[in-house]
């Protein structure tokens, strides 16, 4: 799975550094390193006022920072098991 996190402006200022490091942390605990590549990209033109952008393979979704491991296992842990 291609895992990127917008490390653009404006979701650098919605928390998207703690995203990050949710996540790394995240796939560590859960063993994932060798089925999700990490990566971060600049602003993916999906900006949106309070979340920040993650990509899925080819699919944008948002998260707040604050609902970032919510967001792991609710949303990204499924896509992994198909
Ligand atoms: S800065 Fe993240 S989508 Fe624009």
């Amino acid at each position: 799975m291609e895992l990127t996190i917008c490390v653009g402006e404006s979701c650098h200022l919605k928390g998207a550094e703690i995203v990050v490091k949710t996540f790394q942390t995240l796939i560590k605990k859960e063993n994932l390193g060798d089925k999700i590549n990490l990566k971060g990209s600049f602003c993916m033109g999906q900006c949106t006022p309070n979340e920040v952008t993650v990509q899925i393979d080819k699919t944008f979704y948002k998260t707040r920072y604050q609902e970032s491991e919510a967001f792991f296992y609710n949303t990204l842990f499924p896509l992994l098991k198909n």
